[in-house]
């Protein structure tokens, strides 16, 4: 997706890394407008210490309703990988009123890692990405999610969800593009 085309407001699920990669974006496409939102006060602090005037920081609970409602994109980096299924379905939910208002153009962004299905990459790509998953399951009791994964789980939150694009990494965080459907 190219940023300078699609997008003019940007919604971003949370904390330093997202500010980090706004203020980058921010400077490569003057045009474009940024909210990074967090429930954490710290987070959303620090970076309006580095970047104040250039990025909107707004106090969001994503458990809440979405307040934003003419955004072009919205990203959730690392977010859902730390929550099980059901928290996650409240989450994506939680994004479906502001989705419907932006309309079918405006992409959830899901910057996560996109297990890959089983014998596709090498034994040392598989490992890495597995000893993830069971950092996520004993630490979170949440998991890594494949495709099919991340499909059913859109599925499950909203059946008009659709996965347009999925970059699979197999080093790391990929991407994935979701429409919500009208
Ligand atoms: C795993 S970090 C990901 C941070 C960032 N997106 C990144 O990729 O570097 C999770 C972030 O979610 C925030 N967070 C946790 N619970 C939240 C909630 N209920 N609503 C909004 N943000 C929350 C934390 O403060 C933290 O910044």
């Amino acid at each position: 997706m190219s940023f300078s085309s699609c997008l003019d407001r940007f919604v971003s699920n949370n904390a330093e890394q997202d500010i980090f990669n706004s203020n980058s974006e921010s400077q490569e496409f003057p045009s474009l407008r940024f909210v990074v939102q967090d429930n954490s006060p710290v987070q959303l602090g620090h970076g309006e210490e580095q970047l104040g005037g250039r990025v909107n920081f707004q106090p969001h609970d994503f458990f809440e309703l979405q307040p934003v409602h003419d955004a072009s994109a919205f990203l959730l980096r690392q977010i859902l990988h730390n929550h099980n299924n059901e928290d996650s379905i409240k989450i994506i939910r939680a994004l479906v009123p502001a989705l419907e208002k932006c309309g079918p153009a405006t992409p959830v962004l899901i910057s996560d890692i996109i297990l890959p299905e089983y014998g596709t990459v090498t034994r040392f790509e598989e490992r890495l990405l597995r000893q993830i998953d069971l950092c996520m399951m004993v630490g979170f009791g949440s998991k890594q999610r494949s495709r099919q994964d991340w499909a059913k789980l859109f599925n499950d939150a909203d059946p008009r969800f659709q996965i347009v694009n999925a970059q699979i990494n197999p080093l790391g965080i990929g991407l994935l593009q979701v429409h919500l459907m009208s």
